[in-house]
């Protein structure tokens, strides 16, 4: 979860570092540092907060040299203040690393031992004292190469060194780092977000490799240490802009964007013109998949439960869900004939890429659904579906979201046209029907002022509810958790049915219950529900469709009508209102919306 930048230049390189590590602060921001080589000397310096308290405790002109490495951090060990800011130094070495060294405690033992001494809690810094050793005794890439298998764990790593003024080193074991190509100069970074800015050519280092980037070359090496080629990728030119426009929040752009990415996610998989689904290459014949399994984190699991109930909807293929934290350490029974999906937006989850690594080593059929098509899990799976959504930095997942379910939807249909679950004419009438929906998303996302209106009341609760069945289920779990992510107030998502085993004993006078209650099978049930809930003092903010039924009124706080369309598109309208009232509560409180507290956008630590 936290972010690296390297640069080895023919020119000063503190200013471009300082840039490029505030286009990385979505990956962690309690603390931020930047050290360069210059003179014979390490010059250092780190502090507590977002990257421009530096720019306000240092004067950065005074940071000369063309060799630096950056780091944003999100703490994992240690408390975030300067002292344990990344990087950390010896007198000769300086070290930034993203990932968990597991056997650090005996490493700084032995460190001791050896007569080092240490100045921060992080596990990061036997990774300085250990290289500082290891170059006492040998040359550069025989010392890294020691290092590296000296350390258990997890590290992406930007090193730099005062006796070798020319270069950085760059390592990587289950955290992912890339390489830019760049005029007189070479970069180092954990991203291609990381790098986008600087250069549109990137190599990506898998794991074991480590490389060293001076400002006209750059050598890659295997775990032995043995030289390696590696090829180099041109990163998309998507148009999308890191600024906020006129906006005041990236959030608040991703959900005003959402009727275009449905729109270019659309384009990009229908052929209007045949009214068919293209999904190019696909790899394996449909009677080779008897089984599919979904597997995420977060928003991304959602996703996996809201493909789950249309895949039951539209097919007969026995589909399962699994959180990925779950499943990477389930005694999983791996079958042959089973396609594994990973739905992921930055595509660098660690849990979720540890979930496909373990299908990869058990040969299995592996697909993946992701916003970051240069990203690890895409790039280690047989088999890519991008949801081209443009960056998305709000930490929050709003337009992703969409982008996902959009994408397993119109896999879902094409599945079921090949696997003749469904005729063509309901084919081509689902077809057609999702070409409306970036008009009735851009309609949804009219209803503002009623949500900003209704929002304080979440704020001042002490928990809300959202309740959902079938398809509606999956959207209440994701409202609850934009609210909770955004203005750290306890909300749960539900299944309305399940409330009266145990949950319904929370509800008291005033409680705020979301009721997600579109039209749809299972409508009277859970209007039934939500009467059990207004009858013990829940206010209801009851989200339902516009149709000629009339709208059960009494005793609701409040109604939503989000625009009527075929039933399989009504959990798209349905999230755009809790999107509004998690972003709206948050504003309210005064919090950073699109970084949260304790939370980054891209969680590559377990
Ligand atoms: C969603 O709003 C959160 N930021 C978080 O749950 C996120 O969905 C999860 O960490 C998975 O991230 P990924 O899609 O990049 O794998």
């Amino acid at each position: 979860m936290c972010g690296i930048i390297g640069i080895s230049s023919n020119k000063s390189v503190s200013a471009t570092i300082i840039n490029s590590l505030k286009k990385l602060e979505y990956r962690g921001y309690d603390s931020a540092g930047l050290a360069t080589v210059h003179n014979g000397m390490i010059n250092e310096i780190k502090s507590e907060g977002r990257v421009d308290s530096l720019e306000k405790n240092f004067d950065l002109k005074n940071l000369e040299g063309n060799i630096g490495i950056g780091h944003v951090r999100w703490a994992t060990h240690g408390v975030p203040n300067s002292i344990n800011a990344h990087p950390h130094s010896s007198h000769n070495v300086s070290v930034v690393h993203n990932g968990i060294i597991e056997n650090s405690t005996s490493l700084k033992k032995f460190l001791v031992n050896k007569g080092h001494t240490f100045k921060s809690q992080t596990d990061t810094e036997v990774i300085v004292h250990l290289i500082t050793e290891n170059l006492k005794i040998t040359d550069l890439e025989e010392a890294i190469t020691n290092t590296l298998k000296q350390l258990q764990g997890s590290f992406a790593l930007g090193i730099i060194f005062k006796d070798i003024p020319n270069l950085i080193v760059g390592a990587r074991r289950g955290s992912p780092l890339a390489v830019g190509y760049g005029p007189n100069e070479n970069y180092l970074g954990s991203d291609s977000y990381a790098l986008k800015s600087m250069t549109n050519k990137v190599t990506y280092l898998d794991d074991g490799e480590f490389c060293i980037i001076k400002k006209d070359q750059v050598l890659f090496f295997n775990e032995q240490g043995i030289k390696v080629n590696k090829k180099i990728f041109e990163l998309s030119s998507e148009e999308s802009s890191y600024d906020k426009g006129h906006y005041k929040h990236f959030m608040a752009k991703e959900i005003e964007e959402q009727p275009n990415t449905i729109k270019s996610g659309i384009k990009e998989y229908v052929d209007n013109f045949n009214k068919d689904i293209n999904i190019f290459n696909f790899p394996w014949k449909i009677e080779e998949i008897k089984s599919i399994i979904l597997i995420g984190c977060g928003t991304a699991y959602h996703s996996c439960l809201m493909a789950k109930y249309w895949f039951e909807e539209l097919t007969n293929i026995d589909v399962g869900i699994d959180i990925a934290s779950e499943f990477r350490y389930r005694k999983n029974r791996f079958k042959k004939d089973t396609l594994y999906i990973f739905v992921s937006q930055s595509g660098e989850t660690a849990d979720t890429y540890a979930a496909l690594d373990i299908c990869n080593k058990n040969n299995m059929k592996t697909c993946s659904v992701v916003n970051v098509i240069e990203s690890s899990i895409a790039r280690d799976s047989n088999f890519v579906l991008p949801i081209h959504c443009g960056p998305e930095i709000g930490v929050a997942s709003t337009k992703a979201f969409l982008g996902q379910i959009l994408v397993l939807y119109i896999f879902i249909l094409k599945l079921s046209s090949l696997r003749n679950e469904i005729n063509k004419n309901q084919y081509h009438k689902k077809i057609n029907d999702l070409k409306t929906l970036p008009e009735l998303i851009e309609k949804t996302l009219l209803h503002d002022n009623e949500i900003q209106a209704i929002s304080s009341t979440f704020n001042e609760a002490k928990g809300s509810m959202f309740l959902g069945r079938g398809f509606s289920y999956p959207i209440a779990l994701e409202g609850a958790l934009k609210l909770k992510e955004l203005s750290y107030v306890h909300a749960e998502g539900y299944p309305a049915g399940e409330m009266k085993h145990g949950p319904l004993a929370l509800i008291e006078k005033g409680m705020p219950v979301v009721v997600l209650a579109p039209k749809d099978n299972y409508y009277k049930k859970t209007i039934s529900n939500m009467q059990e809930v207004i009858a013990r003092g829940a206010k209801v903010l009851l989200i339902t469709n516009k149709s000629e039924d009339e709208v059960i009124s009494e005793n609701i706080w409040e109604t939503i009508e989000v625009e009527n369309t075929n039933h399989d598109l009504l959990p798209f309208l349905l999230t755009i209102p809790l999107q509004k009232l998690a972003y709206y509560s948050a504003l309210k409180k005064g919090y950073d919306i699109d970084k949260p507290r304790n939370l980054a956008k891209s969680v590559t630590v377990e």
